[in-house]
């Protein structure tokens, strides 16, 4: 008798996640032998001269060896969720300790909220474009992810009226990325209180604010949405991985904001979750609360070498014909259009041939959303400014060479 193949579940068969997909091929071509110019992955740690500051790194050492190497409890260790509740009173709400739910990096408190809040035929209303698990995530529990646009020739700001189109009770998650990735765009206060007079006639949404990159602020616009909200429940989203150069260690958190104490049901459903799967990181976790208590004065600089790089990247790009972008406000990432006809309408065949003809590699923006990102790729401005300079000089000789 001849067995076949094992089945697989669809819904992990189903997932893409499109800027590590495209690191299939660039290893390939490494294991040949061939040097990768990598603008692709959002890790700072992978670029050079932005480690993680060295106090939080003694931190987490000093608990290996002080023998924090058990588990924490599961909502995260008590000293660090007072940390984060504190931070959070500082961006503006009220937040307790008991608020705070310390996971496995953002990605897993994506993971848990969507287990907790669910259900099938329900919807997550997502930035188009977005990070890729706002759609990969929510299908597994028989959800669909309905993308409202950002508005490419203005900023990527939000589409309000979208969003107001795009609402109704099957939405049980609205989410804004502030500052957003991929576009880098930074949404205001005043954008913020339009969203949430928006979500306030659905009374079962929740509104999620993926802050990771809120330290990342170059606008000087960015608030919490959390602080905006007085009615509106608000789970925002944060941790080690960006602000705090970490993303190795997986530490992130998620913060329950409930003026009107309508999330008893989901606080429950998420604690559930969190207990089965028993805690984060402990040394991580000591790890973060130094960079949560230490000084911050170090942020400055790391911030304004990440801005230097965003604009001598913007000067670049424009200045090569097939390319235009828009100076970002924050993150570190731009959204490029693609303006020869043949890219545009195939973005991941140019990120795909220029990965094998000039060794650059670079997101499609298609996977970052299938309608509002085609045409444009994804860039991450943390490398040198020599092999960013080499990347756009072997970009632009790519486009002149397709034409
Ligand atoms: C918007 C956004 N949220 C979350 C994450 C991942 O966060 P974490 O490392 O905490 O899982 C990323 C990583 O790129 C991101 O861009």
């Amino acid at each position: 008798m001849t067995r076949g193949q094992i089945p697989v579940a669809a819904r992990a068969s189903g997932i893409e996640y499109a800027i590590r997909d495209v690191v299939v091929p660039a290893t390939k071509l490494e294991a040949e032998g061939h040097t990768i110019l990598k603008l692709n992955i959002g890790d700072p740690i992978a670029y050079p001269g932005l480690p993680t500051p060295e106090h939080m790194v003694e931190a987490y050492v000093k608990a290996l060896r002080d023998g924090h190497n058990g588990y924490s409890p599961s909502y995260g260790l008590p000293a660090l969720r007072d940390a984060i509740a504190k931070d959070e009173q500082r961006k503006g709400w009220p937040a307790t300790s008991d608020d705070i739910y310390v996971c496995h990096g953002v990605t897993e408190a994506l993971q848990i909220l969507f287990a907790s809040v669910l259900c099938e035929g329900d919807t997550v209303l997502a930035p188009g474009p977005h990070y890729p698990p706002y759609m990969a995530y929510p299908q597994m529990y028989g959800a669909t992810t309905v993308e409202y646009r950002l508005q490419p020739d203005n900023g990527w700001r939000l589409d309000l009226d979208d969003i107001k189109a795009k609402m109704d009770d099957s939405v049980r998650l609205l989410v804004l990325i502030n500052p957003n990735n991929p576009c880098g765009s930074v949404a205001s206060a005043r954008e913020i209180h339009q969203v949430l007079e928006i979500a306030r006639d659905y009374p079962n949404c929740i509104v999620v604010a993926d802050e990771i990159y809120d330290g990342l602020d170059f606008t000087g616009e960015h608030a919490s949405v959390a602080s905006c909200s007085n009615e509106v429940p608000v789970v925002a989203l944060n941790g080690v991985s960006k602000v705090y150069y970490a993303p190795g260690w997986r530490i992130g958190y998620m913060a329950l904001h409930d003026p009107q104490q309508r999330l008893l049901l989901v606080r429950d459903g998420i604690e559930r979750m969190l207990r089965s799967r028993l805690c984060a990181s402990t040394p991580a976790q000591l790890g973060y609360l130094a960079g949560l208590e230490g000084d911050r004065s170090w942020m400055e600089g790391y911030a304004a070498r990440v801005v230097e790089q965003r604009n001598i990247c913007v000067e670049r790009i424009n200045g090569i014909d097939g390319l235009e972008v828009q100076s970002s406000g924050g993150a570190f990432y731009m959204f490029v259009k693609l303006t020869d006809e043949k890219w545009a309408q195939d973005d991941k065949q140019f990120v795909l041939d220029l990965l094998h003809e000039e060794h650059v590699l670079v997101v499609h923006g298609s996977g970052f959303s299938p309608e509002l990102g085609r045409g444009h790729f994804r860039i991450v401005y943390l490398p040198s400014t020599k092999v960013l300079n080499d990347a756009f000089d072997r970009i632009e000789r790519f486009l002149i060479r397709h034409r």
